[in-house]
């Protein structure tokens, strides 16, 4: 906001682009050197004068009630009338409307998210889709866009055909309706140490494949029957994470739609045979063929996913299509767009992977193989049992201790999940993950309940006060701080800039699909916010000043809920 002005004061007097000037604008490296600094450098071969001198002639020129320009070397460094814009910032910041945006123009956009494999362990990697899922389907939405979530389950592949020949062999149901995953997993372990001695259980295996692909009743049952046991367990998960889809579509949706994408890829010409198996081939794209058609017949994971694209085009009307998913499966997407544009569809320049990193937990790997895994259940069992011994110590009397300790611990894992530039392989901690201090989701929520703590001190004073002689209701100072702004601190200062710089924050996060934008965000805020409270005094502040500072508190209580609502994370009012 101040650097727009910045700008439109600028342009004239340098002859640049208010736009050119905004990407030129710099942050002084400190504070009391004013709020934007205006590098000279460009002006140099225009004016032909050294940057210093250019500096000086426009912090001459620059002469408005709004600011005051001084030279620095080759930088004009600005400094804002602080009364005049403390109150315009937090009039814009408090307005109901602040931080929407509406960039998006209500395009479709479509998120593939979560998408786990049923009978396999809801993995590590199958959480940072779901939390990096979630995050973006509500910053889409905040941004104007129409975001339309699909968990693409994988209910389909050879992987059944082992687990109902595993299951044939050693299963035992009430196992399995207890414990779905864990005893599916403890199943397609048995199969894959078995089957290096026993090769007939391979051949069981594209059996019952064959037999599940072609319809027939006694495979489709057992494999709903692992549908259902799976997704409750996965269900019960997502509840925690507090993560809903508008659609949850297995590949299995698509079996009877691949037909009419091979049979387009045939009457295009795009087929070819190798090794027995069709595939496109994609050599002047420089990768590696796409198979299409295994030698058996059968049909894989590509084809799912040009059938699945299509419908979601066709019929789910998306404008834009979002994988969240591995960075491992890169090459599989390139492939499919690939196709998807060789098929002709312009559309598929709107299909985009949003891969992510590698976590691991404590230096522990995934590995569903072996069956040695971190299931996420305990992960945030444990984050909770944490969570709960710092609240009962930091405030034994709290009512609500274990749910506040559930929002803390669960919102904890997100919060240190996306608060990684989703690209980086994390290696998660959960005792510093947990921890109250340092860039934490905890902190954050730490925070916000101080803030909530502050504003209930202000309530009770304007309380006591006006059963005394009333003076202002707690309304106007909680809402109306904008009009009192004379002496507005330092710390103040920088808090209200931030604020008043969220819309910035949120459309690069949209831009980049990079939640952890929004999570340093809050960081910040909550940063500048306690550096306020301990320069500044609120509810007993001086009274001129005081509701600029409730309501300051207000407004930075709100971005805070809502930036933390829109990474999944709780914001409990007291901690
Ligand atoms: N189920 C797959 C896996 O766990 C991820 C699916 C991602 N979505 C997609 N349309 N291919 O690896």
């Amino acid at each position: 906001m101040l650097m727009k002005q910045a700008s439109a004061h600028l342009a004239p007097i340098t002859g640049l682009q208010e736009e050119e000037i905004l990407k030129l604008l710099e942050i002084p490296p400190q504070p009391e050197l004013g709020d934007a600094a205006f590098p000279c450098f460009v002006l140099a071969k225009s004016r032909k004068k050294a940057p210093a001198a250019i500096a000086a002639e426009i912090a001459s020129e620059l002469k408005t009630g709004d600011l005051t320009a001084v030279a620095a070397g080759p930088y004009v460094n600005i400094q804002f009338n602080r009364e005049k814009w403390s109150a315009e910032l937090l009039e814009q910041v408090n307005h109901p409307s602040f931080g929407k945006l509406k960039i998006g123009k209500d395009a479709r956009v479509l998120i593939d998210m979560s998408s786990p494999n049923i009978a396999k362990p809801f993995g590590i990697g199958h959480l940072r889709s779901t939390v990096i899922g979630a995050a973006l389907y509500r910053l889409y939405s905040e941004a104007g866009y129409i975001p339309v979530s699909v968990n693409h389950l994988g209910d389909w592949g050879t992987q059944f055909g082992k687990q109902i020949a595993a299951y044939k062999r050693w299963g035992n149901d009430e196992a399995l309706q207890a414990e779905p995953i864990r005893t599916s997993l403890e199943l397609y372990v048995r199969f894959h140490d078995e089957a290096e001695n026993d090769p007939a259980l391979e051949t069981e295996a594209r059996e019952w494949f064959r037999k599940l692909e072609q319809g027939d009743e006694e495979a489709r049952r057992l494999w709903t029957f692992f549908v259902e046991v799976s997704m409750k367990e996965f269900d019960r998960m997502y509840e925690r994470l507090n993560v809903q889809f508008d659609h949850t579509l297995g590949e299995s949706f698509y079996n009877d739609k691949m037909g009419a994408v091979v049979e387009e890829l045939k009457s295009r010409g795009l087929l070819e045979e190798s090794d027995g198996a069709l595939v496109v081939r994609l050599e002047e794209e420089n990768m590696p063929p796409c198979l299409i058609i295994k030698k058996d017949g059968t049909t894989i994971y590509p084809t799912r996913d040009l059938a699945t694209a299509v419908y979601r085009h066709d019929v789910m009307k998306a404008d834009k299509l979002l994988y969240v998913v591995g960075g491992e499966q890169k090459l599989h997407f390139k492939q499919v767009f690939a196709v998807l544009s060789r098929m002709g569809y312009e559309w598929a320049a709107n299909c985009e992977h949003i891969p992510f990193g590698l976590m691991r937990f404590e230096g522990r790997k995934m590995s569903t193989r072996r069956g040695k895994v971190v299931f996420l259940q305990e992960v945030l069992d444990e984050a909770v049992a944490r969570a709960l011994q710092i609240i009962e110590e930091k405030n034994p009397h709290l009512d609500n201790a274990q749910d506040v300790a559930e929002a803390v611990g669960v919102g904890a894992i997100v919060f240190g999940d996306l608060r990684n530039n989703r690209l980086n392989d994390v290696d998660f901690s959960l005792e510093s993950a947990v921890s109250f201090e340092g860039e934490t989701g905890p902190y954050v929520q730490y925070t916000y309940a101080r803030m909530n703590s502050v504003l209930a001190k202000v309530k009770d004073a304007n309380k006591s006060s006006k059963n005394g002689h009333a003076t202002i209701s707690d309304d106007t100072e909680i809402n109306d701080g904008a009009s009192h702004t004379a002496n507005v601190g330092d710390a103040s200062w920088a808090l209200l800039k931030l604020l008043a710089d969220y819309p910035g924050y949120l459309e690069k996060a949209v831009v980049r699909n990079e939640p952890s934008v929004i999570a340093k965000y809050a960081i910040d805020v909550a940063q500048a916010f306690n550096r306020f409270y301990h320069a500044e005094r609120i509810a007993d502040a001086p009274a001129e000043i005081r509701p600029f500072r409730v309501t300051l508190t207000t407004c930075t209580a709100e971005r805070i809920v809502r930036s933390l609502y829109l990474l999944g994370v709780q914001a409990p009012e007291r901690m």
